[in-house]
């Protein structure tokens, strides 16, 4: 796995940030068996957490940085499976928003350490407003486990890089597996499309495993042609758009290059301007060929990917296998294999790692260690 770092920086030594990245098969298995019996949601493992949302059909997620990517991400994959409203907030923003909503929404904060300050005392504030409250944390025995009325538990195992990778892959896991429990509950999904969603999740951990000395490969090869880059927009649509967010976030903490994500069809209202020599152009344009609403984001994008290779923008694009017409609109393809739209996620968001973990590398700086930033704020 060294021989690609080693072609960026000639250093062979492999970083903790590259390692936990090829954890992630491991980690999402392991974060699969803890919770998925076969085909089924494993009925004790989420006892506690069903008694929590029974009845309740508003959720609000309080979350920070990587963590509240996911969140992102499970707003829609929940709301689609279940028709429960979820809305996302900074964690850093729950104490100040006042929810005298019809009905108490019940909360759920997503934390790896389990430990930051926002989002413990969004925590509190919840338990103190009469909430029912969720964690979703990496750290067993964290404060946030101990103190939500439910907790789930993502086993990535201790994660060291200060850049978050396998706790952001599995916290997609547990919400995927959340919106499916929410959806076979409220009677939007029968037992067989649970089952069948269980075994496409399945297969993602050997996807990734086959797929990682390639993505490391070839965004070992890429990075080169960004090296001028002063900033970044990255794009994407729909449950993309998180993963948009995620990826420019990377970006940002382990490069110090500026990064900012957008819709893709925000682009044209402004941020346009921003695109030329030294502002290249990040876009997730994966697809699933077996849904219809997906080929249709899917054209919208290569319809947009077509005008910025009229404005010589260089572009990285993460799009799917077997697509034959992307590389006719984008200097920089990165494919991942076929999976359902809802787990494009879990796959497209590990190219765009690699991609931040090259760049930081190509700079020369402590991928692991970067400056100004720690593993958890665990003061407000
Ligand atoms: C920041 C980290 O300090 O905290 C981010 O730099 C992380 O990578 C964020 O996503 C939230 O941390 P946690 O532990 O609450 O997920």
């Amino acid at each position: 796995m060294s021989e690609s770092t080693a072609a960026v920086t000639g250093d062979p030594r492999t970083h903790v940030t590259l390692s936990e990245i090829y954890e992630q098969p491991r980690a999402i298995t392991d974060t699969l068996a803890a919770y998925v019996s076969g085909n089924i949601l494993n009925t004790e493992a989420w006892a506690g957490v069903r008694s929590v949302l029974r009845g309740s059909d508003r959720l609000i997620v309080a979350a920070s940085g990587t963590s509240r990517h996911a969140g992102l991400v499970g707003e829609i994959m929940i709301e689609e499976a279940s028709g429960v409203a979820v809305d996302v907030e900074y964690a850093s923003e729950y104490p100040y928003r006042r929810y005298d909503t019809l009905q108490a929404p019940s909360v759920l904060v997503l934390s790896q350490s389990g430990e930051t300050a926002d989002t413990l005392l969004a925590l509190r504030e919840a338990t103190s407003r009469g909430a029912r409250t969720i964690s979703i944390t990496n750290v067993e025995g964290s404060t946030m486990a101990r103190e939500a009325d439910a907790t789930l538990l993502t086993r990535a195992g201790k994660e060291v890089a200060i850049a978050a990778t396998k706790s952001f892959t599995t916290q997609l896991v547990l919400l995927h597996l959340l919106s499916l429990l929410l959806g076979r509950e409220r009677g939007r999904l029968s037992a067989p499309e649970v089952a069948e969603d269980l075994q496409q999740l399945a297969t993602i951990p050997s996807i990734i495993a086959g797929s990682l000395p390639g993505w490391e490969q070839r965004m070992s090869e890429i990075v080169p042609s960004f090296a001028a880059a002063e900033a970044f927009l990255f794009l994407g649509r729909a449950l993309h758009y998180p993963i948009a967010r995620e990826g420019a976030l990377k970006l940002k903490e382990v490069s110090y290059i500026h990064a900012e994500a957008y819709p893709t069809g925000e682009l044209k209202h402004g941020p346009n301007a921003l695109l030329g020599e030294g502002a290249p152009i990040v876009v997730l344009a994966t697809r699933d060929e077996a849904d219809p609403s997906s080929m249709l984001r899917y054209r919208r994008s290569l319809q947009l990917l077509e005008e910025i290779a009229r404005q010589r923008i260089n572009a990285l694009v993460i799009a799917t296998e077997g697509d034959t017409e992307i590389e006719a609109v984008a200097t920089n393809v990165v494919f991942v294999p076929r999976t359902t739209e809802a787990l494009l996620p879990l796959l497209e968001v590990i190219p765009l790692q690699l991609f931040a973990y090259f760049m930081s590398l190509q700079k020369g700086l402590d991928v692991d260690r970067p400056r100004n930033l720690v593993k958890a704020v665990t003061t407000e």
